[in-house]
């Protein structure tokens, strides 16, 4: 298998990737070239995209479009990004939870509530920024693996781009997932197997077919860049401030580790002060392989089956495992895990005090959220924000039986009355 997707007849264009200069290695820190990369020619590492960034002023950016590309300079695209048709994800809504704060004893909880993206994960962001390499890097078709929110991101971006879409899911994915992503009309594949079988297939057709740009495989340096708004956007909303604490749901890591990519990157640009922040993972325990390795003290994460009904985070054999070990450690907070169980308590917990239903790898979030705080691991005094990642009403069955009406009467008021419902 070869480490890219050579596209041979394109030319890269003069600004393709903005400020982005040149792709590193993240295991050996060696620097390649921009283009259709993304595994290290030295150590087969995973590589990132790195920037020469020019003076960058929030003024410029408060500027912008109301959506991700108001960061354009600090991402991996060109700076008319906006002219092509994409989704136009982000600017989500940054929540001030003082209900939930109070039933969990903290002093100031923020919910950034991604579910309001297009296609209603943060998803979105992350396949906008590999559209647009897609795009540049002259790939043809748009395609991944994924555990559901990503099937339904590249399905909605390649109809609204008009390029061919082909979408590898396993085949028990949620049903409410699977139609949230055939709709769009591309194509869609049910493989049989778990995540982690449906990537490895990914990366076998990445290797050879030319010009298939699987997002978060041969596409990742580009595509993972995408989280950084989540980042830009929650110091934005908090008034150019970054968080103490932020809890993020964590599946491949991906999120995670540009959240803190994000937040260096405004410190050292001089848009925030650089003050100390907490990153948190939130795993399920059916699938919770960097929690474990956390706890045990390792550098290394030990692949798992995966059984939970938090099915958008089960990936048992995470890409950027070791990475989010490293920024979890380097920034002082933990990564830790919590039951099914809890995990349907938390969704019910964040809808019930916020108003907000969230699908199951939030009430992975909020649960564990709860569990920090209970077990001493996170400042209940410190300002916190948690990502609501995804849409309650794409995991329904999770709490489908668990909530309903409190009772069903005939259409009189006597009944109402007889009901106790005053
Ligand atoms: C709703 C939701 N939240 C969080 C994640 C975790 O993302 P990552 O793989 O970047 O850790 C996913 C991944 O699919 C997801 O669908």
């Amino acid at each position: 298998m070869s480490l890219s997707t050579p596209t041979a007849t394109h030319t890269i264009r003069a600004g393709a990737f903005g400020n982005g200069t040149h792709l590193s290695c993240r295991a050996c820190g060696a620097k390649s070239e921009l283009g259709p990369f993304y595994a290290c020619m030295e150590c087969f590492g995973p590589l990132e995209v790195g920037y020469e960034f020019p003076a960058i002023t929030r003024a410029q950016i408060e500027a912008g479009p109301k959506n991700i590309w108001r960061y354009q300079p600090l991402l991996p695209v060109p700076v008319d990004v906006a002219s092509f048709p994409n989704t136009e994800p982000g600017y989500t809504r940054l929540i001030d939870a003082g209900n939930l704060a109070r039933e969990l004893g903290l002093r100031k909880l923020w919910v950034k509530d991604d579910s309001g993206n297009p296609t209603h994960s943060f998803k979105d962001r992350v396949v906008a920024s590999a559209l647009s390499a897609t795009r540049e890097l002259g790939m043809k078709v748009f395609a991944c693996p994924s555990t559901g929110n990503l099937a339904n991101a590249v399905a909605a971006a390649a109809a609204r781009a008009g390029i061919r879409s082909v979408v590898f899911i396993p085949q028990d994915l949620e049903r409410p997932k699977i139609i949230t992503t055939a709709v769009y009309g591309g194509t869609l594949v049910a493989v049989e197997g778990n995540y982690d079988d449906v990537n490895k297939l990914a990366s076998e057709i990445a290797g050879e077919e030319e010009g298939w740009a699987f997002v978060n495989v041969n596409v990742r340096p580009y595509y993972s860049e995408g989280s950084k708004t989540l980042a830009f956007e929650i110091a934005e909303q908090l008034g150019w401030r970054i968080p103490q604490q932020v809890v993020i749901p964590v599946a491949s890591g991906s999120q995670l580790t540009k959240i803190d990519k994000g937040f260096t990157e405004l410190g050292k640009l001089g848009l925030v002060d650089a003050t100390d922040y907490k990153i948190y993972g939130a795993q399920a325990t059916g699938c919770s392989p960097i929690a474990q390795a956390f706890r045990d003290g390792y550098d290394v994460v030990k692949p798992v089956k995966p059984d939970t009904i938090a099915k958008s985070l089960a990936i048992g054999n995470p890409a950027d495992g070791p990475y989010v070990l490293d920024v979890a450690r380097r920034t002082g907070g933990v990564i830790e895990d919590v039951s099914d169980e809890e995990v349907i308590e938390g969704i019910q917990l964040l809808a019930r005090t916020e108003g907000i239903f969230t699908e199951t790898a939030g009430g992975v979030t909020v649960a564990t959220l709860k569990k920090l705080i209970e077990t001493g691991q996170l400042d209940p005094d410190a300002e916190t924000v948690i990502i609501n990642s995804g849409d309650g009403l794409k995991t329904l069955d999770a709490v489908a039986d668990r909530v309903g009406p409190k009772v069903t009467i005939p259409a009189s008021y006597d009944a109402f009355v007889k009901a106790g419902l005053q």
